[in-house]
């Protein structure tokens, strides 16, 4: 199953999950034109929709973003941008004497069958740690508490809870039925 993505971190995790699942996930390293918008799925579709008339042969994406509730969502579908320009210091900053920290991943799965395109969402709740901890993982995971621990302290541990874990669950037992 082709997963076209820049993002290595993403590429790993699919892989080592979709060994569980008896599924072989092949990175196919790629940039592609994401659209603008405000809600996930949406963003994920539209990509799908567009990268198939590139790619032609089954293939899947996933966009994903966290969403902090003292935020109103932010930074939410805007998460890619944000962890660019302020990163996990400017989070920390923003959060700071924030008594609500609680926040959640969101991961969408976009699916292109080689004629429809079908998406699957995974959520995972945590909460906004206070400071920068952990050297695992990649993204938010060093601000994103899980239990008592980051999600970069986990290390693959994280695999079994994550959003990410969630949506591709639901998307392997999707093409395990639709084969
Ligand atoms: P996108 O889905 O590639 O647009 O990624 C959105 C942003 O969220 C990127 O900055 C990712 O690094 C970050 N992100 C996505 N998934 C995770 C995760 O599992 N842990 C930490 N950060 C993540």
């Amino acid at each position: 199953m082709l997963f076209v993505t820049s993002n290595e971190g993403k590429y790993r995790e699919a892989k080592k999950i979709g060994e569980k699942y008896g599924v072989k996930v092949e990175w196919k390293k790629m940039k592609y034109l994401e659209i603008q918008g405000s809600n996930l799925v949406e963003i994920a579709r539209k990509s799908a929709e567009l990268l198939s008339s590139e790619i032609k042969k089954p293939f899947f994406i996933e966009d994903s973003g966290l969403f902090i509730e003292a935020l109103n969502g932010f930074p939410g579908p805007y998460s890619s941008f944000v962890f660019k320009t302020i990163g996990n210091e400017g989070i920390i900053r923003l959060m700071k004497g924030e008594k609500n920290r609680k926040a959640y991943f969101l991961a969408v799965i976009a699916y292109f069958d080689g004629s429809d395109v079908h998406t699957f969402v995974g959520r995972v709740e945590g909460e906004i740690s206070e400071e920068i901890r952990g050297d695992k993982g990649f993204g938010y995971d060093p601000v994103f508490l899980y239990g008592d621990k980051t999600f970069a302290e986990m290390g693959d541990e994280k695999n079994e809870v994550s959003h990410r874990r969630r949506a591709l669950e639901s998307f392997f037992e999707f093409v395990k039925l639709n084969p």
